[in-house]
């Protein structure tokens, strides 16, 4: 029995900053952000939207598909947490209507956690062929303005369904991990923003990329030139040119730079244009590659490489499967990145600086998603979603 993604939908805020702007309003050159980092426009939440709203939006396709009582599981990743104790996905399971009985838990790992959440579901659908694990992985990415990481940010949530015999791809039980202790990227409970030594996170990132590969290697008969294409943990698109340059060496590949970009190129489609989403940008990138790849996938091996700053690291493996283009929600997504609308420097400071109450403080929401939910009040300590 096979077991792995049955269905994929993602969700991103309607509204973008293109980086010229913000090239402009720093006079910095935006080749440096189109060219330098590969990235051209970055999501913001609206007031109302945070990581439960992005969630539900992006899971509802999938759950409007199969039923909200068939799902056993729910597993939300995160690193953009909104409470120390409650699970974020718990909310989710409301707007939702799951079943009363379906476990929600949270997972937290920087970027990675999906990963982890998404093996942890294989092994579950594995012991229960029968089940059906909803994984969910939703992030908003903020750093300081006038920081390096700025035209970095971005949002997006990203809803995997997790099934024996799955219509997308199957998950392959063989895995390499690397798990070091460092201070590369991280958030304190008292900080809205990260805290990151740029430069060093991108080293760390290509140091785990080689150590998890090893370990792949030694878990795995397959070899560099068995797989296709590659989706990585997209910080910022060159990021993952960088790391697959780094591979194809480690692996004397002997390919070109244009037949490496060929491997990556459709997967860094989305994330071009929405910016770092945490824990759902390799997800979103994998999505990037079902819904634009112009060759018919089925039975290509994608490398999967998911890292998480502090840091976690794993490389894992899946095939397509046959028939996966009829199952794709590729016009939805289209559809929602053309209605974004763009918003000017000004704008985009208001988003970025829309009160975020800590102290309990009551108020109501001004009213600014697109979306289906929407966090409307912040009331005697309560978060309160609706649907619209
Ligand atoms: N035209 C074309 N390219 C230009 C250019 C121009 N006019 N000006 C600069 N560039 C190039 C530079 O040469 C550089 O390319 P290389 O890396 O190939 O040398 C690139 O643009 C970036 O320029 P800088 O190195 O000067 O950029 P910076 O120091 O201002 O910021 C960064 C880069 C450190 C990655 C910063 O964006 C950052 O801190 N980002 C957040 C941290 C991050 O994303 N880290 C990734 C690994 S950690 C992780 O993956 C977890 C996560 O999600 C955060």
């Amino acid at each position: 029995m096979s077991v792995g993604i049955d269905e994929i939908s993602f969700y991103t805020s309607n509204y973008y900053l293109d980086l010229r702007t913000l090239a402009e309003v720093q006079n910095t050159d935006t080749e440096k952000y189109y060219q330098g980092i590969g990235q051209e426009k970055m999501g913001m939440a609206a007031p109302d939207e945070d990581i439960v709203t992005m969630a539900a939006n992006a899971a509802l396709p999938l759950v409007e598909r199969v039923g909200s009582d068939s799902i056993s599981t729910l597993m939300f990743a995160t690193e953009t947490g909104i409470d120390q104790s409650k699970a974020a996905g718990v909310y989710v399971h409301r707007l939702l209507n799951l079943r009363d009985n379906c476990r929600v838990v949270e997972m937290k790992q920087a970027c990675y956690s999906a990963t982890a959440a998404i093996q942890m579901a294989c092994a579950l659908v594995a012991r229960q062929p029968d089940s059906k694990v909803l994984v969910i992985a939703s992030d908003i990415a903020r750093y300081d303005l006038d920081s390096p990481g700025e035209a970095t940010q971005g949002c997006g949530a990203v809803a995997l369904l997790i099934t024996a015999n799955p219509r997308l791809v199957e998950i392959h039980p063989e895995v390499g991990n690397y798990t070091e202790d460092v201070m590369d990227f991280w958030r304190p409970n008292y900080r809205s923003t990260a805290l990151v030594d740029g430069k060093y996170s991108t080293k760390i990132y290509l140091k785990s990329l080689k150590r998890a590969w090893e370990n792949f290697r030694e878990a795995s008969s397959l070899a560099f030139s068995d797989f296709s294409y590659f989706c990585y943990h997209l910080p910022f698109s060159r990021m993952a040119q960088k790391a697959h340059q780094q591979l194809a060496k480690l692996n004397k590949s002997g390919l070109s730079l244009e037949q490496l970009e060929q491997q990556i190129e459709d997967t860094l489609i989305y994330n071009r244009i929405i910016g770092n989403s945490y824990t759902a940008s390799m997800y979103i990138g994998l999505t990037s590659l079902l819904e634009n790849c112009r060759q018919n996938l089925a039975g290509r091996r994608i490398g999967f490489f998911s890292y998480g700053s502090g840091c976690v690291a794993e490389f894992f493996s899946g095939t397509v499967v046959a028939g996966y283009e009829n199952w794709l929600h590729r016009d939805a997504h289209r559809q929602m990145l053309d209605a974004r609308k763009e918003v000017d420097y000004d704008e985009y400071l208001q988003l970025y600086r829309y009160p975020d109450p800590r102290d309990g403080e009551s108020c109501e929401i001004e009213r600014g998603t697109t979306g289906r939910f929407r966090l409307a009040a912040i009331s005697h300590h309560k978060r309160e979603y609706t649907v619209c």
